[in-house]
């Protein structure tokens, strides 16, 4: 009903949940939990009767340490599986290699007493790396891709793809080789199930990003992850700079590609692609209690981030939709829900989805949830659920469910190319999308005061301009459209010839 075209399932496979299903201990079924194989199938089924596809998270760089492959593989040398996993007899190889999981583990290496070896993970120590230079592992991946994609399903979101491949005296991250393992497997995708996407999980800087496109043939897409901590840096700040010059340094991607864009996810808001000082600028402003920080992160969602204050979520929205890209919004943050830093790790962002005013938020019959449901004042179930956004026709749902229809029906906003267009306000950005039939100028005012921008453009200054969430039309005929802008307010304007 929201209009959502495409899901994308984090990690159903069966696993014993050390990293929240990104342990993955068999890839060919659904976790108990969960439901069986048939439920996933009728999921399918229903999905596409309602034209919506799904994707879901392909971990390769990694396995549970639970997995049999893993549990074959530590037993002996002459293991037949030894080779699928990275071994070494010492702690001190790869040392140019950092740590992402900061706060928990303090090497890649972990020494594992029945192998009598060290195993490689850039992740948990419970999440040992596949070993991606054994054509062995290229091969059961496709078998693996070939079994869920000839379910129905409609692509991949590959996790972590950056680190599939090491070699010495590199960072180990972003290497050739492993640009030519995703080549070779989107290929075998392009040819055995055409029309399936492959979305990209790295978070790099847009330079490093680039080389996951190819020429058109890796990823379709990639998450565009260094705009999004710059959208809540300018909202603090109430000027844009950043995210202007982060996506003017964002190189041009093949036509045949396209970003995905977002402003939380089911992981911290992560803060690898900022400085250090704006790191510590956006944990003083955003996360004061210590809780609230994860390795370089912050572990908090869209609302409360945003003080629960509506002008702001749907400012930042707005500019989400207006950049190039497709937008991907995170469960529950089309209601406002909450977050509860007392769960740990990310958990805290991961909590039931508040259906209703019912036991566990209307989510599950279980007697206990996984999680507990959000139940404070503020983002509560009894108060933030679906049935009550229903019920209002004020709701951010349904502000978000008319966001969504605009923009499937102003091709501009999703295919246009885009430019930023100068203003002479620092808190106001202006970008104009334009497509084959159409042109629209998105202004946004990230100041909490009102703001008066010109912006010029004088080839639009004799148009007839609708704005599209009010539908007032809007009379300026100068050359430097002049606007007024009340705090954090968005305009879309259409341009009619
Ligand atoms: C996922 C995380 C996960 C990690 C290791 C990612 O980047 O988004 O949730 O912990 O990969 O699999």
């Amino acid at each position: 009903e929201l209009g959502v075209d495409c899901l994308w399932l984090s990690p159903m496979y069966p696993s014993p949940l050390r990293d929240d299903g990104y342990d993955i201990s068999d890839y060919y079924n659904i976790h108990p939990d969960y439901g069986t194989l048939d439920d996933f199938k009728k999921l399918i089924a229903e999905a596409k009767k309602r034209d919506i596809r799904i994707i879901t998270d392909l971990v390769m760089n990694h396995t549970s340490d639970l997995h049999p492959w893993f549990q074959e593989a530590r037993k002996s040398k002459d293991s037949p599986k030894r080779d699928w996993y990275v071994w070494s007899d010492t702690d001190d190889l790869y040392t140019e290699t950092r740590i992402i999981f900061l706060d928990t583990e303090p090497s890649n290496w972990t020494y594992d007493e029945v192998a009598g070896q060290y195993f490689w993970h850039r992740f948990y120590r419970t999440q040992p790396d596949l070993n991606w230079d054994n054509p062995e592992v290229i091969e059961e991946f496709k078998n693996i891709a070939r079994f869920w994609l000839d379910l129905g399903l409609d692509g991949f979101r590959a996790d972590a793809v950056p680190y599939l491949i090491e070699r010495d005296h590199t960072s180990n991250e972003n290497l050739p080789e492993t640009h030519e393992i995703l080549k070779d497997f989107r290929a075998f995708m392009d040819e055995e199930f055409p029309g399936t996407i492959l979305l990209g999980e790295a978070n790099m800087w847009p330079w490093d990003l680039r080389p996951y496109f190819a020429d058109g043939d890796e990823f379709q897409m990639c998450f565009h992850f260094p705009v999004m901590p710059r959208l809540f840096m300018a909202v603090k700040k109430g000027e844009v700079s950043d995210v202007i010059d982060i996506m003017e340094r964002t190189p041009d991607i093949p036509a045949n590609c396209q970003w995905c864009t977002f402003l939380r996810n089911h992981d911290e808001l992560t803060l690898e692609m900022v400085t250090e000082e704006e790191r510590q600028w956006m944990w003083e402003q955003y996360a004061p209690e210590d809780r609230m920080r994860l390795n370089l992160g912050i572990r908090r969602r869209m609302a409360p981030l945003l003080d629960n204050d509506r002008r702001k979520l749907e400012l930042l929205n707005v500019v989400l939709f207006s950049l190039p890209g497709s937008p991907i919004l995170y469960y529950g943050d089309e209601i406002g829900m909450g977050d509860n830093i007392w769960l740990f790790d990310r958990n805290g962002v991961r909590t039931p989805m508040q259906w209703k005013n019912a036991p566990n938020a209307g989510f599950s019959e279980a007697e206990e949830t996984y999680a507990p449901a959000i139940d404070d004042d503020a983002f509560g179930y009894a108060r933030v659920n679906v049935e009550n956004a229903l019920a209002d026709e004020h709701s951010l749902w349904y502000w978000t469910k008319h966001l969504i229809a605009m923009r499937k029906e102003h091709p501009a906003l999703s295919r246009g190319s885009y430019e930023f267009v100068q203003t002479d306000n620092p808190a106001v950005l202006a970008i104009l999308r334009k497509c084959e039939n159409e042109t629209i100028l998105a202004l946004a005012n990230f100041s909490n005061k009102a703001q008066v921008a010109r912006v010029a453009l004088p080839e639009y200054a004799a148009h007839e301009k609708v704005e599209l969430f009010s539908q007032i039309p809007h009379g300026c005929k100068d050359e430097t459209h002049r606007t007024l802008l009340e705090p954090y307010e968005y305009q879309w304007l259409l341009m009619r010839d």
